[in-house]
């Protein structure tokens, strides 16, 4: 039973667990960024500690993605070093029925797209409150800007309908910079009808480097949820 423990944390962590204990032995594992995925680096280094998983390598998404594995003892690799990835662990921000996501709530979706996309499986592991039937519907989607293009990125995204935010940091003064040295620019659109045509619309955008809309990148979505008072992981 749940009693006294964060509801969402339990379901980040059940099923951040289950897609780590998907991994084999001697995987190329991408490594995702945010909180679910963290415990999902947690449990492949305990594996690995237990000797119940062997000979893996991890390639991170982000700064923290880098950080934690240190932590948890997963050694890590670079694209210039292997040929493929097997597998890639991430959350996101929303997941629609075609399991189509909007991804960049920690500013990290230009390297998740590159690791992400690249993986022979990618599995997305969420919280049930991710779902949505509409992609845009609770989450403004992130894009990331070459600094100096800020003002026309802004503009063009406007002219689609955007209503643009700079995202600003959080104990920090002035807008957060990714871990490329950019800015991200949140924008809110009433829903976003055809992901596939925004995605590249937007990235088209001079000055745009990526954004956070991932469109048929997805094998398998982990879903996170509470059952009669537990925790309990289903495949959507
Ligand atoms: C990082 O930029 C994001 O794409 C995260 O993967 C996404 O925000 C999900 O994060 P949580 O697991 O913390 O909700």
């Amino acid at each position: 039973m749940l009693s006294g423990t964060d509801p969402v944390k339990l379901m980040k962590q059940q099923v951040g667990f289950t897609a780590a204990d998907r991994v084999q032995s001697g995987a190329i594992v991408g490594l995702g960024t945010g909180s679910t995925t963290a415990y999902a680096i947690q449990r492949l280094g305990d594996r690995l500690k237990s000797g119940d998983l062997k000979d893996i390598k991890g390639i991170p998404t982000s700064f923290q993605a880098s950080v934690l594995a240190k932590q948890y003892g997963i050694p890590l690799t670079t694209l210039d070093e292997v040929d493929r990835i097997d597998v890639a662990i991430d959350g996101a921000d929303e997941v629609d029925p075609q399991k189509n996501l909007i991804k960049g709530g920690g500013a990290a979706h230009t390297r998740e797209k590159v690791v992400d996309s690249l993986a022979e499986l990618f599995i997305v592991v969420v919280d049930s409150s991710k779902l949505v039937t509409a992609l845009g519907t609770t989450f403004a989607l992130p894009v990331e800007v070459l600094p100096m293009a800020i003002a026309p990125v802004t503009r063009a995204l406007e002219a689609l309908g955007g209503t643009v935010e700079l995202r600003m940091g959080v104990k920090k003064d002035g807008p957060v910079i990714t871990d490329q040295g950019n800015m991200v620019l949140d924008v809110t659109f009433a829903a976003i009808a055809n992901p596939a045509e925004m995605e590249v619309t937007i990235n088209n955008i001079p000055g745009v480097l990526e954004n956070g809309l991932f469109v048929n990148v997805t094998d398998v979505v982990l879903i996170g949820e509470i059952k009669d008072g537990e925790a309990i992981v289903r495949e959507m």
